[in-house]
Order: C-alpha cells, then structure tokens, then sequence
C-alpha cells in the first residue's frame, strides 16, 4: 500500500479523496496549515496531520518525507475572491505553493504526483489569472520528472460544500433563487465521490499519466444547475430564477475589493460567471479510469433531494 501526502487534504475534494484512499488500505498524511484540523468526515480514520503551508517551502519537507504519491487539491482560502494583502492569490498559492511543493515531492523522492487542476484550463477564455496560475502549477507537476496525472475537474458538488447545501436550503422557504447573470455558461457538474474516486485511481494506476477530466455526464447551464439544486432541495417544488445583473455583480465586486477582508471581487465575478465549463475534448474518467460519473439528477437527489439535509 501507498503513503500519500495530501495537500488541501481539509478541503472538499482532498478529505473526501482521503477517505476514500483510508478506505482502500492506503496510508494518509494530510497537510494543512492549522496544527490540529478537526475535519468530521475523517473522524475516526488513521490520518496523520502535518502543519505547512504551501507558501513556506521549508514546512514541506517534514511533511513529503517517505511518501510514496502526493495529491496536490490545494487552493488560496476564500477562493476565487483574492486578499493580496495576505498574500492569498492565485500566484502565491496556486501556481508558487504549487511549485514548492513539486520541490519537496522530488526532495523525497516521491514516486506519484496527481495534480487537482479545473477544467476552465482547456478554453482559458477570458483570460484570467486563475487559469494562468493553475496552468504553470500543471507545467511545474508535469516537467518535474515524476509520473503525473492532472485531474481537470469540472463544478462539483457535495452534501458538504461550502456553496450548493446553503442554496437547496434556502430554496426550502423561498421562491426565488438568485442566477448570477445570465447563468447562461456551461458546465458538466460532477459528484464529489466521483472526484474521489478519480483521485484514488490516479493514485493507484501508475501507468496512467497527463490529463484527464474529471467531469459529469450532463451538459447544463448555471442557471439550469442552480434551479435544480433549488427544486432538489424544496423536494421538487419548482423555483422561480431571480437574475442579477452582471453590472451590479461588478459594482459588488468593486466595493468588495476594497473592503479590509475582501468579499467579493471583479475576477471572482468573472471566473464564477464567464467560463465556458463544458467537457466537449480531451482523455474522460472513462477512457482514463473505465468509470463514467453519476448523471446530475441522480446525483442531486443523492445529495439534496427527500429532505437530507
Ligand atoms: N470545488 C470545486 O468545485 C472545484 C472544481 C474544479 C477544480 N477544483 C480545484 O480542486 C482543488 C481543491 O478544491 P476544493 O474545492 O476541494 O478546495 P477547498 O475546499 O477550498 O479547500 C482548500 C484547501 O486548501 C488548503 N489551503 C489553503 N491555503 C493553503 C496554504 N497556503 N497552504 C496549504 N494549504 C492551504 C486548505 O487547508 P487548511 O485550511 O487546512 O490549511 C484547504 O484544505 C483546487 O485546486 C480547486 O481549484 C475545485
């Protein structure tokens, strides 16, 4: 069995991966930058914490050393809204926390790289430094000599991610669901425990290398996902789409920018409402991995749907 250092390893897809590789017989180190993470899911399971930060090259090494694979799932805090101030942006964290930690990895001789890479980075259309920040982080896991795989994964969602739960919530009491825009971009929403189970396999079959992505079955546009996580959460009772006007979206992002702790930003509005997410080229979970992921309305009444949350 493996020893695998989980970076993000907290995070949604990180802690449900690190499940998932407990579960397998693999033994899990997270990293993360508090000393003693309490993250519910992994209650229970022998996983082992290392404090760093991607950040700091010199909190990496303890925790790379004897791991055979690394999972790379990290990302700024309050991502995609940036805090220059704190140094938490695209740049620093993404691409250069990226880059050390492909250093460290080499240090220790890890064997297995699988980089958390998202799907806008195949139509990086607006340009945007979200996309370039994970595009160099990809060049850095590929050019650093060890055997890597870079999952592009596409919006997921979970029972426990910070963004849909609250939506189908609200949706319970309310009849309007706010759209951001038009909610007219694409995507192909894919289920947490399918992520997972991407990143278990990329672990696990080592002769498999490159990019492959991460993505549901469903072609939908945002504004078609966000109605119906809404309706899943109401049990089906339909949901009238309240748009917000991009120029008010912008002028919200101005003001949050300025704000001491930023709330909300122009790029956040950008990458959250301009990114054509669609899965139409490039290697699926299937050709990669022979699994396709659970369809969005299955999945959705998985996770939102007869009252469970
Ligand atoms: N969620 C999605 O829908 C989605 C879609 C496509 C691609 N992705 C990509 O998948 C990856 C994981 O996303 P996620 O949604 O699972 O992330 P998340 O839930 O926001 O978690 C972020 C993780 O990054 C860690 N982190 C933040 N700053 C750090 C730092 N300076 N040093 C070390 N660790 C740091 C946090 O750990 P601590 O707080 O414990 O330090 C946390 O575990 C990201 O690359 C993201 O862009 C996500």
């Amino acid at each position: 069995m493996t020893k695998i250092l989980i970076t993000g390893g907290t995070g949604l897809i990180g802690r449900h991966a690190a499940k998932l590789l407990c579960e397998r017989g693999h033994t899990v180190r997270i990293l993360s930058r508090r000393a003693r993470p309490d993250v519910p899911l992994l209650r229970g399971l022998p996983v082992e914490y290392a404090q760093g930060d991607v950040r700091d090259p010199a909190s990496l090494a303890p925790a790379f050393a004897g791991c055979d694979a690394a999972v790379l799932s990290h990302q700024f805090q309050n991502f995609p809204v940036e805090n220059p101030k704190r140094n938490e942006t695209f740049d620093a964290v993404d691409r250069a926390g990226t880059e050390h930690c492909v250093a460290a990895a080499q240090q220790a001789g890890v064997q297995r790289l699988v980089y958390i890479s998202g799907i806008a980075l195949g139509n990086p259309n607006p340009p945007h430094p979200g996309v370039q920040a994970k595009l160099a982080a990809e060049r850095a896991v590929f050019e650093s000599g060890i055997r890597a795989v870079s999952l592009r994964v596409n919006v997921v969602y979970a029972a426990d991610d910070k963004y849909f739960p609250r939506l189908a919530r609200a949706a319970r009491w309310s009849p309007f669901v706010p759209i951001p825009g038009a909610g007219a971009s694409r995507c192909t929403p894919v289920h947490v425990d399918d992520v997972a189970r991407a990143v278990a396999y990329a672990v696990e079959r080592t002769a498999i290398g490159g990019v492959v992505n991460v993505c549901g079955p469903d072609e939908v546009t945002w504004k078609a996902l966000i109605l119906a996580v809404a309706q899943a959460g109401a049990e089906g009772r339909r949901k009238l789409p309240m748009h917000i006007p991009h120029s008010l979206l912008f002028l919200a992002g101005w003001i949050g920018e300025r704000l001491p702790t930023p709330l909300l930003s122009r790029e956040a509005v950008v990458f959250a409402t301009q990114f054509d997410q669609s899965c139409r080229s490039g290697v699926s979970c299937a050709e990669a991995f022979g699994f396709c992921p659970i369809g969005l309305d299955a999945g959705l009444h998985k996770t939102f749907g007869g009252g469970k949350l």
